[in-house]
């Protein structure tokens, strides 16, 4: 086999109306989906094959972690699904638009209010309060009420008090918070994160994994996440597991 499947059964593709992308929140519609996608780069070594043509397909509201060795190319994968990087062949589906195809600003509006994420290094932006960062999303697309509505969600993460506070006046924990929060401040139909507890110590990362969840199932929000984390990826709905550059199920 080339190539390997890993997807759940979608009977009911909701895709009528191209040009204006649904939400992709309804059950069974795939809103993320990568086809015979392969990662080439050239190193030192010459060239590297990082993805060996692999399909995978997520669902509105499903929450899928993706793990493997260090090295094994899960961030390549998350950074090519979520638009952030270019696959060297195949194609990626996001929210019903072929991303692949796309140009950076297309790309970027495609992502804006309707896809969130939340990595290891928190990629707050530091001259910026927290309240500022949350509200961020929201000023991308316009939205008037932005300082009220990031308010409510540095509320819904307990940092109302932390408002105030650029990144550095922040712990860690407190500062994937607000992650998450400027994550969800837009009720994203799909979530990327990339090792959300990588550095935090185990008890602020249980605190954090928590809050990730209840968030998504409050919005429905599809999650898509690379980890190291065995409590991570057990809490997710299905496992795939990355090796040689191809997916299996576990
Ligand atoms: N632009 C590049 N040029 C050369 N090699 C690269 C490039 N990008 C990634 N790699 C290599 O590809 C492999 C996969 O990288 P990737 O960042 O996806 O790792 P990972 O699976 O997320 O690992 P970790 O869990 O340690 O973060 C690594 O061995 C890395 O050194
Ligand atoms: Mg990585």
């Amino acid at each position: 086999m080339s190539s390997q499947s890993i997807s759940t059964d979608n009977s009911a593709p909701n895709s009528d109306s191209a040009g204006a992308p649904d939400l992709g929140k309804n059950a069974g519609d795939a809103v993320l989906s990568g086809h015979k996608i392969a990662k080439r780069v050239t190193g030192p070594e010459g060239t590297l094959t990082i993805l060996h043509e692999l399909d995978i397909e997520i669902h509105a509201g499903e929450a899928v972690a993706i793990v493997g060795a260090s090295g094994s190319g899960i961030s390549t994968l998350l950074g090519i699904l979520a638009g952030l990087d270019t696959p060297s062949e195949g194609q990626v589906n996001l929210l019903n638009q072929p991303i692949s195809t796309l140009d950076e600003d297309a790309r970027a509006r495609l992502r804006a209010g309707r896809v969130g994420f939340v990595f290891q290094s928190f990629q707050l932006l530091p001259g910026l309060t927290a309240l500022e960062n949350v509200m961020l999303p929201l000023e991308l697309v316009g939205e008037a009420d932005a300082a009220n509505r990031a308010r409510a969600m540095l509320e819904q993460v307990g940092l109302e008090h932390r408002a105030g506070h650029q990144p550095l006046q922040l712990s860690g924990g407190e500062q994937q918070r607000v992650a998450l929060a400027r994550a969800f401040v837009s009720q994203p139909a799909l979530l990327f994160a990339d090792e959300p507890t990588g550095n935090l110590d185990s008890a602020t990362g249980d605190k954090v994994i928590e809050l990730m969840f209840s968030l998504r199932k409050k919005q429905g929000s599809a999650v898509v996440l690379v980890t190291h984390d065995n409590t991570l990826a057990e809490r997710c709905d299905r496992i795939l597991r990355m090796g040689n550059g191809r997916l299996e199920a576990v």
